[in-house]
């Protein structure tokens, strides 16, 4: 058994692709979490995006991949909760970077674009990447900064 728990969610056009990339994160020996959608029927992916986050900032998982057609509206959806930092990728190397410069949790792909073996190079890649920290840290500490001043100006204009 690998050391890490990841969580996954799609919308009905991420579900084959979910589906997927679960079942090679289980024979790889991860322990996984899946958060649905558990057919092709048509549903919305924010509340699966949400689903799927939600598991990393309780702790029950290290990281979560989220797939609907493109991976953008998972990875919009995513980044509008406080603590994630979702990346859309569709190469290696972003998959790679974004974990060692940006310490992202959550990797959203597109169903619709890539084929399950390059969706796979990246979720292992993804997955066995650890962040750099140092200067990257800062960085991320940043973002984080930035979040708190929105939901702060959130409290003030509401
Ligand atoms: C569903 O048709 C599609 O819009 C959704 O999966 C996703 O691609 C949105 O960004």
């Amino acid at each position: 058994m690998n050391g890490k728990t990841i969580v996954l969610a799609a919308d009905h056009a991420g579900f084959p692709l979910k589906n997927a990339v679960k079942a090679q994160l289980d024979a790889a020996g991860y322990r996984t979490i899946d958060m649905g959608t558990h057919s092709s029927e048509s549903c919305d992916y924010p509340l699966y995006a949400e689903a799927g986050c939600r598991k990393v900032l309780e702790g029950e998982a290290e990281l979560c991949v989220l797939c609907c057609g493109t991976g953008v509206g998972m990875s919009i959806a995513a980044n509008k909760i406080r603590g994630i930092r979702a990346a859309c990728c569709s190469d290696v190397y972003s998959a790679r970077y974004t974990r060692l410069h940006n310490d992202a949790n959550v990797l959203c792909l597109g169903a619709r674009v890539l084929g399950e073996g390059l969706a796979w190079e990246l979720v292992e890649v993804f997955v066995t990447t650890e962040f750099e920290g140092g200067k990257h840290a800062r960085r991320v500490g940043l973002i984080a900064d930035l979040e708190a001043r929105e939901a702060d100006s959130g409290k003030e204009n509401g």
